[in-house]
């Protein structure tokens, strides 16, 4: 696993959407992964900047969600769906035929969630996986506990999530319980994992996930099983990291041709 350190958020934005830059230019059929929250809308806006300013042509890119709520009505503006189509397909210039996601509203949540797992692997797999990470370690929606070998399928949410993301919901009530999400297992098939943390709330999760053990209770710690995945954080969220100076230093050493 590779861990970045950058000084803030932008620099980390503007990082990973180089990343996704060059992939776009060797495969320009990738299909991109992301993931919601505040924290990869630097990355969203930095990867725009480079379609609006540069020759970058992401006309063919694919975008996949990583999870959903589930139960909120079609065209919710808190679906994940609406906000990825908010804030990465359209600015992007690509339209909903290059997005794919689970269907929350199904009636069968179940058939749904499996129906999302073969349409990934049909698609080819998923090229570059964005992930963000919860205050308990969660990343999609993979709650503590999650098994590391999971599909997608539907979860609970535990409190916290659930009070972390009642900023998005007019109060907490609105919040839904329940959630589909790519399983630890799924999200393990991307060919690249790409996390990004900013922050001092994130501190320990990022110090548990990057130095603990490989355990479910934190399932962030899987990336620790996969052959290519990049941690980046900015100051604050390395801030209890024990390795943060051979992070810096290997990063500093890095030739300059070896991309994240
Ligand atoms: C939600 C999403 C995760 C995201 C997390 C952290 O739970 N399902 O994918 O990583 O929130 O969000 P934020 O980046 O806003 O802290």
């Amino acid at each position: 696993m590779e861990i970045v350190i950058v000084p803030d958020a932008a620099a980390g934005g503007e990082l990973i959407a180089t990343a996704i830059a060059d992939l776009l230019t060797r495969k320009p059929d990738a299909l991109l992964g992301v993931a919601t929250g505040s924290t990869p809308l630097p990355i969203y806006e930095a990867l725009a900047a480079k379609v609006r300013g540069t020759d970058l042509d992401v006309s063919r890119a694919r975008i996949c969600q990583l999870d959903e709520y589930v139960g909120l009505p079609k065209g919710h503006p808190e679906s994940y769906r609406s906000v990825v189509l908010r804030e990465v397909v359209e600015p992007l210039g690509l339209t909903e035929s290059s997005f794919m996601g689970p269907d929350g509203s199904a009636d069968d949540i179940a058939a749904a969630c499996f129906a999302y797992d073969r349409a990934l692997a049909a698609a080819g797999g998923v090229d570059l996986q964005l992930l963000g990470i919860g205050t308990d370690g969660h990343i999609g929606f993979n709650e503590p506990c999650s098994s590391l070998a999971s599909r997608t399928r539907i979860k609970t949410l535990t409190e916290r999530t659930r009070v972390d993301n009642a900023r998005f919901f007019d109060n907490l009530d609105e919040v839904p319980h329940h959630v589909i999400t790519q399983g630890i297992g799924t999200i393990l098939e991307a060919r690249h994992l790409v996390l990004l943390a900013t922050g001092e709330g994130k501190a320990d999760a990022v110090a548990l996930t990057v130095e603990g053990p490989v355990s479910a209770v934190v399932p962030a710690s899987a990336l620790q099983l996969h052959p290519h995945a990049t941690v980046v954080v900015d100051e604050a969220a390395a801030s209890r990291l024990k390795l943060a100076d051979y992070f810096r230093a290997t990063w500093a050493a890095k030739p300059s041709w070896q991309s994240i």
